[in-house]
């Protein structure tokens, strides 16, 4: 099947995944909220296969990263009201205490909370753990490929996922479930998860 992808979100993390796909000749759709209008000169920058898009349309994409402040998750999920067969890529991070706080995460993952906003879809929590300026950024060194972790709860959606970091050039590392070793990947009771920030690589 010829997947469609989107990206929601335009900032620093946005425009790196959409760099991402250019380089693999993938095409992805990115929205923001401001509309495609304002996406000019990301599309200028990345070339053609980074297709501006309003929101509506990038939500109609099968696979969906959500590139946007945790805090602002909601505000993206009430415009669908079923997400059912979507599968979204959970990027955020609750890394700001006040955020924490606000959602009350107490032991919950982020992810948990989003997937309970993302009604029906499937939700996989994966590229959030490095600082965005070295995403995808690790010299081009044969046989050494940075790693990206995968976990969900749902495990197609995993494998999924993981074929398509591999296509963007990176080593996937599926973790299982999200409580199980997708909880490296998140802030949890206001200290990090053991493998955010960690920049690895696989040795082929
Ligand atoms: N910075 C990092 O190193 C890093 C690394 C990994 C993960 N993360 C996580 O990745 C996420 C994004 O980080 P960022 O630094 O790129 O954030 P950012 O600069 O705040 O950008 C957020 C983007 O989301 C868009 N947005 C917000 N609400 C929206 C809505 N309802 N509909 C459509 N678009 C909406 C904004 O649109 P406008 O442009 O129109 O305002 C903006 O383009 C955060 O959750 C962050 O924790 C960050």
């Amino acid at each position: 099947m010829n997947m469609q992808y989107s990206i929601v979100g335009s900032g620093p993390v946005g425009r790196t995944l959409a760099g991402l796909f250019a380089r693999t000749g993938i095409d992805v759709q990115v929205a923001n909220s401001r509309g495609p209008e304002s996406l000019a000169a990301i599309t200028a920058e990345l070339g053609q296969h980074v297709i501006p898009a309003t929101l509506e349309q990038a939500l109609e994409a099968d696979v969906i990263f959500l590139a946007v402040g945790f805090m602002r998750v909601q505000s993206v999920a009430i415009k669908l009201p079923d997400w059912a067969g979507k599968i979204v890529v959970d990027v955020t991070n609750a890394l700001q205490p006040a955020e924490a706080q606000e959602t009350k995460l107490r032991g919950l993952l982020s992810s948990e909370i989003n997937a309970d906003f993302l009604s029906g879809a499937k939700l996989v929590k994966a590229f959030n753990h490095l600082p965005v300026q070295r995403l995808g950024t690790n010299p081009p060194i044969s046989g050494q490929r940075q790693a990206v972790f995968v976990s969900s709860n749902d495990a197609d959606a995993s494998t999924t996922i993981a074929a398509l970091a591999a296509r963007l050039g990176f080593a996937p590392i599926e973790l299982g479930r999200l409580n199980q070793g997708g909880a490296a990947l998140h802030v949890l009771s206001g200290s990090q998860g053991g493998l955010l920030f960690q920049n690895l690589v696989k040795l082929d």
